[in-house]
C-alpha cells in the first residue's frame, strides 16, 4: 500500500448536501413504506436461494445477512446512499492521513498501527509506519524479557503479575483482548485490569498479590485522566510499601503507555520505560497500539503480530472491496437501515463464544463514543437518529435472560450473532449444542411461530396469543473458523469500519468525544466541595446541592 499524497489541511468541513435531501435517502424512505410490511417468511419463500445469495465473505469472515428485512432493491439503494455520501472518498481521506477529526485537528490513522513494515502511510507529510514498527519492536523486546523472566523485579524475583491501569480505550480494548485470547496466554502469569476510581477495583486487583512479583502498566493516552492517575498513585504507594519504600523499585515495577512523555516523567517513570503512540490514534481505536502491551505480554509478540495482521486484512478489504461485497460497509448500511428507517434504537451483539464475553462492552465505547453525536460536521443539528445503543452478552446466557424481549417484546432489536466453527475447548457434544442454539435463535427470530402452528400443537385457544412468535426479527450471522489472534483483529476492524461507514453517512465526526468533558469538569469542581473541612458554599441546582450536603452529613455520622 502506498499513499503518495500528503494530508489535506484541516478546515471545518462543509455538508455539501444534507443527508435527508439525498436522492437515495428519499428513495429509501419511499422504499421503506413499500417493504416495512413484508415478512421474512415471505421473502425466503419466494426466493429459495436467498440464504445463499445474501451473504459475503472476506478474510475468512463469513457474513450471512439474508435474515434482514431487506430486498435486493434495499441493498441497491443503501449502496447508492453510500456512494452519494462519498463514502469511498471518505475512506481514502482516512487512509491518506487527512485530518478528518477536524474538531481536534487530527488525522485518524489506527489503520497505520497494523500496516506491514515497508508500507507507507503519511501523517503531516511523514511516513508513520516506521515509527509504529519501532514501538512494536520495543514492545517485543520488553515482552520477551518479562515473559522469559530476564526482566526481574526490585528484589530479584520474576514478575508474574501484570496489572494494566487505564480507563475507556486504555482499558476496554486490553481487557477484551486478554479475555478473547486467554486460550493463547501464558498461564503462569496473572493479568488484571484496574479502571474504576472506585477504590474497590484497585483493592480487589492487588489483594492476593506480592508487590515483588507485580508489574504495573500505566496506560493513558493523555496521562492526565483522573481515574487512571489516581489509581496509578495508589499503585505506586502499594508497590513501594511492599518493597520497603525504595524509590528505585519504581523503574522495575512500572512502565507507561502514553503520548505524553512530560507527564510520564513527572509521575516518576523513566521515559526509557515508556511505550509511545500518537495523537492520530483515538483512545477507542488504540488496542492494537502500545496500549496493547498487556495483550502482548499475555499472548506473546508473535500472536500479537498475528492479531495485527488480521486487522490489516480487514483494513485492506474495507479499503478496496466493492461496497456490494464489503463486510463493514454492508453491516454499517444495515445499521442505518434499522436505525433511521425502522426507528430501531439498539443493536444486540451476541457472541456464542465464551472468550468474547467482554466484546459487547468493548463495542459500547467503540460505537457509542464514536457515533453518539447530535450535530453534523458543520455544526447543524442532525434531523435523524445517529448512533444506536450497542449491548449484548455471550450466548447462550442471554437466551435465559433478555431474549424473551427480542422474540416477543414490542421493540425491534437487530442482532449480530457471532460464532466459530471449531471450539477451543472441545468437550463432548457441547460445541454442536452451542452452534445449534445460534442457528435456532436466528431461525426463530426470523420465522417465528404462527397462531396456526401453535394451535396445531394442541395449545388451548386462550394461550395461543401468548405462545405466538411474530418472527420478522432481523439478524446477521458472523461465522469464522476459529477464534485466533488473527480473527480477533479481523472482528474488531470489521466493527471499527462499520462505525466509520455509519458516521460518514450521518455526516458526523466519529472521532471526537466532547460529550465526556462536562461531567469530568463538574466532578473536578465537586471534589473540593466534598473534601473541604468547613461547610462549602454550594451554587449548584437544589438537587445537586442537597445530595452533596446529604453525603457530607451522612459521612460524618457513619
Ligand atoms: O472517556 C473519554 C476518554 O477520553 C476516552 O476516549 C479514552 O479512551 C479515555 O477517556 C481514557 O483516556 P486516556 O487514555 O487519555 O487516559
Amino acid at each position: 500500500m502506498k499513499m503518495a499524497m500528503g494530508p489535506r489541511p484541516s478546515a471545518t468541513p462543509k455538508v455539501v448536501e444534507p443527508l435527508t435531501r439525498r436522492k437515495a435517502w428519499k428513495a429509501l424512505q419511499a422504499h421503506y413504506e413499500g417493504v416495512r410490511g413484508l415478512h421474512l417468511r415471505g421473502l425466503f419463500a419466494e426466493d429459495p436461494k436467498r440464504g445463499e445469495r445474501l451473504t459475503a465473505e472476506a478474510a475468512g469472515i463469513f457474513l450471512d445477512y439474508s435474515k434482514n428485512r431487506i430486498t435486493d432493491e434495499t441493498v441497491k439503494l443503501l449502496i447508492q446512499l453510500a456512494e452519494e455520501s462519498g463514502l469511498r472518498a471518505q475512506i481514502d481521506a482516512m487512509f491518506r492521513g487527512d485530518k478528518i477529526n477536524f474538531t481536534e485537528n487530527r488525522a485518524v490513522l489506527h489503520v497505520a498501527l497494523r500496516a506491514p513494515k515497508g508500507t507507507s502511510i503519511l501523517a503531516d507529510c511523514e511516513n508513520v509506519v516506521p515509527q509504529v514498527h519501532a514501538v512494536l519492536d520495543k514492545m517485543t523486546q520488553f515482552s520477551n524479557r518479562v515473559r522469559s523472566g530476564e526482566w526481574k523485579g526490585h528484589t530479584g524475583k520474576r514478575l508474574r503479575n501484570v496489572i494494566n491501569i487505564g480507563i475507556g480505550g486504555s482499558d476496554l480494548g486490553p481487557v477484551m483482548a486478554y479475555e478473547a485470547l486467554k486460550h493463547y496466554s501464558d498461564r503462569t502469569m496473572t493479568f488484571r485490569f484496574v479502571s474504576n476510581v472506585d477504590s474497590t477495583d484497585f483493592a480487589e486487583a492487588v489483594r492476593d498479590l506480592d508487590a515483588a512479583e507485580t508489574l504495573f502498566i500505566i496506560s493513558s493516552k493523555t496521562f492526565t485522566t483522573l481515574e487512571t492517575m489516581t489509581n496509578a498513585y495508589s499503585a505506586r504507594r502499594w508497590s513501594l510499601a511492599g518493597l520497603g519504600g525504595n524509590e528505585e523499585s519504581v523503574a522495575k515495577h512500572f512502565v507507561a503507555v502514553s503520548t505524553n512523555a512530560a507527564e510520564v516523567a513527572k509521575f516518576g517513570i523513566d521515559t526509557a520505560n515508556m511505550f509511545g503512540f500518537w495523537d492520530w490514534v483515538g483512545g477507542r481505536y488504540s488496542m492494537d497500539s502500545a496500549i496493547g502491551l498487556s495483550t502482548m505480554l499475555a499472548i506473546g509478540p508473535e500472536n500479537f503480530r498475528a492479531m495485527l495482521d488480521g486487522f490489516h486484512q480487514m483494513d485492506e478489504h474495507f479499503r478496496t472491496a466493492p461496497f456490494e461485497q464489503n463486510l463493514p460497509v454492508l453491516m454499517g448500511l444495515l445499521s442505518i437501515w434499522y436505525n433511521d428507517f425502522f426507528s430501531a434504537q439498539t443493536v444486540a451483539v451476541l457472541p456464542y463464544e465464551q472468550y468474547l464475553k467482554r466484546f459487547p462492552a468493548y463495542l459500547q465505547q467503540l460505537t457509542m463514543e464514536s457515533n453518539g453525536k447530535h450535530v453534523t460536521i458543520d455544526g447543524a443539528d442532525v434531523t435523524y437518529a445517529t448512533g444506536p445503543i450497542y449491548w449484548g452478552e455471550p450466548g447462550t446466557n442471554g437466551q435465559h435472560s433478555f431474549y424473551q424481549l427480542i422474540h416477543q417484546g414490542t421493540r425491534l432489536i437487530p442482532c449480530d450473532f457471532i460464532a466459530f466453527v471449531e471450539p477451543l475447548n472441545p468437550l463432548g457434544r457441547q460445541h454442536d449444542m452451542l452452534l445449534a442454539n445460534v442457528f435456532a435463535q436466528t431461525e426463530a427470530l426470523a420465522f417465528g411461530k404462527t397462531p396456526e402452528q401453535v394451535k396445531a400443537e394442541g395449545t388451548p385457544d386462550s394461550l395461543v396469543p401468548h405462545r405466538v412468535f411474530e418472527g420478522n426479527r432481523p439478524s446477521n450471522t458472523i461465522l469464522a473458523a476459529r477464534l485466533t489472534p488473527e480473527t480477533v483483529g479481523k472482528l474488531v476492524a470489521l466493527y471499527e469500519h462499520s462505525v466509520f461507514t455509519q458516521g460518514a453517512i450521518w455526516q458526523i465526526n466519529s472521532f471526537d468525544q466532547w460529550g465526556v468533558e462536562l461531567g469530568k469538569a463538574l466532578a473536578q469542581r465537586i471534589i473540593p466541595e466534598l473534601e473541604s473541612d468547613g461547610e462549602p458554599s454550594l451554587s449548584h441546582d437544589s438537587s445537586t446541592n442537597s445530595l452533596i450536603r446529604r453525603y457530607r452529613k451522612t459521612r460524618e455520622t457513619s
